[in-house]
């Protein structure tokens, strides 16, 4: 008779994996590694203090993503998740290297792989003021299909609506209108939320295009 052994090559890591967002956005990406991942503790910082970094320099976002990092590394995880695109933008080398022994992956590519697949020409991109400005989806975007038609718009106003839970009604349409409305006319092929708090608004941005 064979009896099974404990596999003692591989012993668990029950330690939790961090995830940080400058407040409610990155709950998205919680929610999808939930799913994906439904035996792993998560560990979330929501930087609410600090919200928005969107509209902050370069030099501040980079200082409060290694804040953010470090907090989370202090509380023992295992990796850290940037569930941020204005940190995954910008302070993507600043944390590999201030945290080498860390497994830290950002959102950005994840984002474009989705939109690869979909086999889109026209695209827009819709993030923070410090996303748009780093041209890190374009970029990316390009490097893999440079025929692409990539318009990038940056909606500074929706972090504050979500953060406030105005997802839907009169003062989400009408920051959809200041920063959207031209697409009424002929919207995009597909339309990428590069903010994680803007899934929020999805169910009343596909109402807003219908
Ligand atoms: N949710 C973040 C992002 O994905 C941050 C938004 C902000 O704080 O401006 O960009």
């Amino acid at each position: 008779m064979s009896q099974r052994m404990p596999d003692r090559t591989n012993p668990p890591d029950n330690r939790p994996i961090g995830v940080f967002d400058s407040g409610i956005g990155g709950l998205t990406v919680v929610r999808a590694l939930r799913c994906a991942l439904p035996n792993e503790d998560i560990c979330y910082l929501g930087d609410t203090a600090r919200v928005p970094y969107g509209s902050k320099s370069v030099d501040s976002i980079i200082r409060f993503a290694g804040e953010d990092a470090a907090f989370l590394v202090e509380k023992g995880v295992k990796a850290l998740i940037v569930a941020c695109n204005t940190a995954s933008a910008v302070a993507m080398d600043s944390l590999r290297k201030h945290f080498p022994a860390l497994p830290v992956m950002g959102v950005i590519e994840a984002g474009i792989e989705a939109v690869m697949r979909t086999g889109a020409e026209r695209i827009t991109v819709i993030g923070t003021r410090a996303t748009v400005s780093s041209d890190a989806y374009r970029r990316g975007l390009h490097e893999r299909r440079p025929s692409l038609l990539i318009e990038s718009i940056p909606c500074p106003l929706f972090v504050p609506l979500a953060e406030e839970g105005q997802f839907e009604g009169k003062l989400a349409e009408e920051a959809f209108d200041l920063y959207l409305s031209h697409l009424r006319r002929s919207p995009p092929e597909v339309l990428l939320l590069g903010c994680t708090h803007y899934p929020l608004f999805r169910q009343a941005l596909e109402r807003y295009f219908e």
